[in-house]
């Protein structure tokens, strides 16, 4: 970027505020740097709302100590916050992966509770907004994304009263029983106030945020609605709380699926994998709230019973590397990969593996050949915000074939009422319904798929979008009368 670069202090009407940028900035074998699609669901989804705004993207590049320019990228303005090797290991590592989400998701591991992550977590929050408020334009809207950033919203509203902040949380929003565990609960729930409008996955979600904040703060609330008195000379204002249940762009996987070079590629897949009557498919980040563990149970218990054979059922198993500093990610590393290696080595026949793993990230091309493939989905999440892997699934099979089992804590749950739904915890539960799956007949599985079709396709990510932005529009209108 050079001193004469016009659009370097351009401000935006529009701008999305999130922990990750879409690419992330990683280097090659010969030390060089390249852009890669950034993990995760988030990313995914909001990539297609910023290229129809002509908006700006506000987040870190995936990498500590980088100190970059704002820059385009595929037809978006990026807008870089550095985080030092200190920010890494306390805001991001810390405060966001090993306290917030493990406290966020149930405490499935043991949230941790550390003052100097707090700190840390205060002040990139504080360096997050500080850039935001350098490219948002006067009224311009802001949407903030995400546990990483929940004091963004009031830092915001505090330094630019002009802007209509919006915040969506990703994941899901503990009861608060959990939540009051946390030291810093009111402070979170003072940041996320500052938005005019806080969206959540589910109706559970949004419950119990407004609990939240009646324990805490003793505001009223009405349904979706957050009465926020006057004070310090501000004037009285009101919070909208509610579900925007998130989506993916259901036609992108439809078409990709149709395409001849993909459909082959499900067809070499098969065949890669020695023609089996059954395939099942898990696509996780490698990610303790992901039931990985207890899929990789039900199916060897299944094996070793003699209900499945390794010549008729594979499991193809994508495990996204992910938080691979932080412990408790580690360790779900090891168990898995052992318990792998043991079914495999207990299970397998010459030519026949009983689990094919992969311990990395795929282009989203070859992720649809893959779901093409798979006769049986399994989303197994012990907690999920929502799991756009199931939609994703569901959107790419345009032939209305393949059975999706998915865990009814996974938000997702709420929508695709017509997968097979089931507890993760309960083993046997577990292993009738893969069976159930193996065996269900053509036509159950074309009724049930042509039903989560039509939810896929109703609800994608436009709707999403839109309904959060209309919220945000509707309110602020509502604000100025
Ligand atoms: C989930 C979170 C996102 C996060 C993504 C990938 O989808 O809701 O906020 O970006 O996981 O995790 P990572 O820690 O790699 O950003």
């Amino acid at each position: 970027m050079t001193e004469a670069d016009p659009t370097a202090h351009r401000q935006y009407d529009f701008v999305v505020v999130s922990n990750r940028l879409p690419v992330d900035s990683t280097l090659d074998d010969n030390g060089e740097q390249v852009w890669t699609q950034s993990p995760g669901g988030l990313v995914a989804a909001l990539e297609p709302v910023m290229k129809q705004h002509d908006g700006a993207w506000v987040g870190w590049p995936g990498r500590a100590d980088l100190d970059l320019e704002p820059f385009d990228a595929d037809g978006m303005r990026l807008v870089p916050v550095g985080l030092s090797e200190d920010d890494v290991e306390n805001y991001y590592e810390g405060f966001s992966n090993d306290t917030l989400w493990p406290l966020y998701h149930d405490v499935i591991a043991v949230p941790s509770f550390f003052r100097e992550w707090w700190d840390a977590y205060k002040r990139v929050n504080r360096r997050f907004a500080e850039r935001t408020a350098e490219v948002a334009a006067f009224g311009a809207i802001v949407w903030v994304q995400d546990y990483q950033l929940q004091l963004v919203p009031k830092l915001l509203r505090d330094a630019r009263p002009d802007l209509t902040i919006g915040f969506f949380n990703h994941i899901p929003f503990p009861s608060y029983g959990l939540f009051s565990q946390l030291p810093w609960r009111t402070h979170i729930i003072d940041g996320l106030l500052g938005a005019d409008v806080v969206g959540f996955q589910r109706d559970a979600d949004s419950g119990n945020f407004t609990q939240a904040v009646r324990r805490l703060k003793g505001f009223a609330t009405k349904g979706q609605h957050i009465a926020i008195p006057a004070v310090d000379g501000l004037p009285s204002r009101t919070v909208i709380a509610r579900k925007f249940p998130i989506s993916i762009d259901s036609t992108y996987y439809r078409n990709t699926a149709q395409r001849e070079d993909v459909r082959a590629r499900a067809r070499e897949i098969r065949a890669d994998l020695g023609n089996p009557k059954t395939i099942m498919l898990g696509v996780d980040r490698l990610d303790y709230t992901k039931g990985i563990r207890h899929r990789l149970l039900a199916y060897g218990e299944l094996l070793s019973e003699g209900r499945i054979k390794p010549e008729d059922v594979v499991l193809v198993q994508v495990a996204s590397p992910s938080r691979e500093r932080v412990k408790s990610y580690q360790d779900l590393r090891d168990e898995v990969e052992v318990t792998v290696g043991r079914i495999n080595g207990d299970s397998a026949a010459i030519g026949h593996q009983a689990i094919s793993y992969h311990h990395h990230s795929y282009p989203r091309e070859e992720m649809v050949a893959l779901y093409l493939a798979a006769d049986v989905m399994l989303v197994t999440a012990l907690r999920d915000g929502m799991n756009l892997v199931a939609k994703e699934y569901v959107a790419s099979r345009f032939d209305n074939d393949g059975v999706l089992i998915l865990s009814e804590f996974a938000g997702a749950a709420d929508e695709l009422k017509r997968a097979v739904l089931v507890n993760p915890h309960d083993i046997d539960g577990l292993k009738d319904a893969m069976i159930a799956a193996i065996d269900m007949s053509p036509h159950e599985r074309a009724q049930r798929m042509r039903s989560l079709r039509r939810r896929v396709f109703e609800d994608d990510v436009e709707k999403w979008s839109s309904g959060f932005l209309n919220a945000l529009d509707v309110h602020s209108l509502a604000s100025e009368q």
